[in-house]
């Protein structure tokens, strides 16, 4: 499977490379400044110049094409509201149009807990935040993509165990960046597991039986591929 990754040079996309890469995957991993190319290479992803703000969508579909899944885990990690909304948000809707135009079938978008530790007086930044990528999902949502939200719980480095908890609606504990992006891997090869949001903590279940448990919780979906 060939996998285009948005935010390729980000802790989580680098991660997810290598997992691609050794599940003999092939990760096409866009990043924005020049310098960061052996970094995606080291990974073991193909480097792509791209900007979600400075490219169209246009622009960003020729670089999809012929992909069969977007991975986006780009983000604007703390540079303020309106990069906030460039990025999380406006950077979703268009990268999922690109996607539309250039027939790459899957769209899966890293998120957030929709509540996450809000009401814990972290400020009107991170309610924006928060907002912000509720806004993308619903926007992702109502597209014809096979999309898959997946919203991690509190991300920790450091090794992982093979074992998450994942369902429709979790109480929000951490999650090993490790474990997360195992669990993309195995949800992006999953015909199973579309058109849904999905939390994911840590827990007892081994990765592939939580990608199946929720793909039968759900039932069948509507798929295109
Ligand atoms: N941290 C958590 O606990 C947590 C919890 C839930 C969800 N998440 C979400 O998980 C996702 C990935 O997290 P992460 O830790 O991997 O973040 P990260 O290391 O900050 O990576 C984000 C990447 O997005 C890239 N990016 C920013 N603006 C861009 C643009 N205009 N065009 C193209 N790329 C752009 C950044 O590029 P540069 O390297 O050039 O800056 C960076 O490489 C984020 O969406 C975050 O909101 C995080």
């Amino acid at each position: 499977m060939k996998v285009f990754i948005i935010g390729g040079a980000g802790d989580i996309g680098r991660r997810l490379a290598t997992a691609l890469r050794a599940n003999g995957d092939i990760a096409t991993g866009m990043h924005r400044d020049a310098q960061q190319h052996d970094a995606i290479e080291d990974a073991g992803g193909i480097p792509a110049l791209g900007d979600l703000i400075e490219h169209g969508a246009d622009a960003l579909a020729s670089l999809m094409a012929g992909h069969d899944a977007v991975v986006f885990s780009a983000g604007a990690h703390g540079t303020g509201t309106d990069m906030t909304t460039l990025i999380d948000g406006k950077g979703v809707e268009r990268a999922a149009e690109a996607a539309s135009l250039a027939g790459v079938p899957q769209f899966l978008l890293i998120s957030a807990f929709a509540d996450s530790e809000r009401g814990r007086g972290l400020g009107e930044d991170f309610e924006h935040y928060i907002r912000v990528k509720r806004g993308a999902e619903v926007v992702l949502t109502r597209t014809d993509l096979d999309w898959l939200i997946v919203r991690p719980g509190h991300l920790l480095p450091g090794a992982g165990d093979g074992r998450v908890s994942a369902g429709l609606a979790l109480r929000e504990t951490d999650v090993r960046r490790e474990d997360l992006v195992h669990f993309i891997v195995e949800a992006l090869h999953s015909s199973e597991l579309t058109r849904v949001i999905v939390e994911v903590t840590a827990g007892p279940t081994p990765i592939a039986e939580a990608v199946a448990q929720v793909a039968r919780s759900t039932g069948p979906r509507p798929i295109s591929r």
